[in-house]
């Protein structure tokens, strides 16, 4: 969390912000390419498309995992060149083909998009190099594909591949997965890498010619709840650096790219609220609270969540596990105090922490929200009510604080 006294100086001027911290960004960029030296990253714009988080994570080498064709004008706009902005979505139509073509690298994800973007190809003259998201024949823990709505299944894309490569207008070049994000177990990310490599080994086989890229997606993940252990990293680029010294007998010169939103940016950010008003019905004492639900949505899901049952299983980005945020009194009051924290919304869903135990707030006091970086103010419903949206600020590495 960033300092303490940064936070409270930020009080004076907002109910309620963000704050991501520049040097925790740069910290997690330099963490991963110490271990994966050979990895291009590509930075999943989604999970926090602030303009100046943006800069900061592009200038430091990443590229970029675009799910939109706005997503991949935010990229191309701050320079990053054609070959490292990778555009792969499901359900995208003409219009999102033609708007970004010949800007970035486009993923195909299923048959009828890559009949499409032959389509356009061949219309423009052009000779497309896509690769294809495939829906693997195995999982992190197992040997054996599950059905869903990203990608074609392994077995199809195996079946039609001669024919698909074949397609007018196209030349297929790269292959990408994303089989799960926020794994803290190191054996289980290293295993999935390794399935990864033979994937490509295949396709390569398949396709008699080695890939352009391969895009192990993402999986990187960061300690949410208290008793989460961080992950190995490690460990896991060990593994990764020597997996890839086999691979690169056959392939030498493919682009290893691998995706990552969380593990840059999760950690960076904090979520600061103001209690706006305090009352007790009968016998309970709510904290009225300055943007939860349209604000910063996690923790009231989180609550949602939890009073549906007692072991809820991830549903990402939305929902990771119980308590996925520190929640930080910024008052130095020892006594405790029993409240339920409520927003400003008028809707009795927006509920962050019921019963909870803290240091006494009063009105005025602050209150932080840990893990604020990623799937936070951008997954949030900021309309409901039209209140004001929260400011997001950078903190920047001379310790200005400016908008992010
Ligand atoms: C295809 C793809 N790549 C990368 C990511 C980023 O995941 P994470 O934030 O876990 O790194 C996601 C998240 O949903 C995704 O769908």
């Amino acid at each position: 969390m960033a300092d303490r006294s940064i936070l409270m100086e930020q009080l004076r001027f907002h109910h309620n912000f963000y704050l991501y911290e520049e040097s925790v960004i740069r910290d997690a960029i330099q963490a991963l390419h110490t271990q994966f030296p050979s990895a291009q990253f590509l930075y999943s714009v989604k999970c926090n498309p602030a303009g100046r988080v943006l800069d900061t994570v592009f200038s430091q080498g990443l590229g970029a995992d675009a799910a939109s064709a706005a997503e991949v004008d935010f990229a191309w706009q701050r320079g990053v060149p054609k070959d490292r902005i990778y555009f792969s979505a499901p359900g995208r139509t003409e219009a999102d083909f033609r708007r970004v073509w010949g800007r970035c690298v486009l993923i195909a994800d299923s048959l009828h998009e890559l009949e499409m973007i032959s389509r356009i190809a061949a219309e423009r003259g052009d000779a497309a190099e896509v690769g294809v998201r495939l829906n693997p024949d195995f999982t992190f823990t197992a040997d054996q594909g599950v059905p869903g709505k990203f990608g074609i299944d392994q077995e199809a894309f195996f079946a039609q591949a001669p024919a698909l490569a074949a397609l007018p207008g196209i030349r297929l070049v790269g292959i990408h997965v994303h089989a799960k994000s926020q794994e803290l177990d190191a054996a289980a990310l290293a295993g999935y890498h390794r399935k990864m490599f033979r994937l490509a080994e295949q396709v390569q086989t398949l396709l008699g010619t080695p890939l352009q890229f391969v895009n192990f997606g993402s999986g990187l993940g960061i300690p949410f709840a208290a008793g989460d252990a961080p992950l190995d990293l490690e460990t896991v680029g060990a593994s990764f650096r020597a997996a890839l010294a086999d691979f690169r007998k056959t392939a030498p010169d493919t682009r290893i790219l691998i995706e990552t939103g969380r593990y840059v940016v999760g950690k960076s950010g904090t979520y600061v609220t103001t209690v706006l008003d305090k009352k007790v019905s009968r016998g309970k004492t709510f904290l009225l609270l300055c943007g939860t639900l349209n604000a910063f949505a996690r923790p009231a899901v989180s609550r949602m969540v939890r009073s549906y049952t007692d072991s809820p299983a991830p549903c990402e980005p939305l929902f990771t596990c119980p308590w996925s945020e520190a929640l930080i009194p910024l008052t130095d009051r020892a006594e405790q105090e029993t409240v339920t924290l409520a927003g400003n919304l008028c809707t009795a869903a927006d509920i962050i922490a019921q019963d909870i135990t803290l240091p006494r707030m009063e009105i005025g006091d602050g209150l932080a929200l840990t893990n604020a970086g990623c799937y936070a103010a951008v997954m949030t419903p900021m309309q409901f009510a039209s209140l004001t949206p929260p400011a997001q600020l950078l903190l920047t590495m001379d310790g200005r604080v400016v908008n992010a």
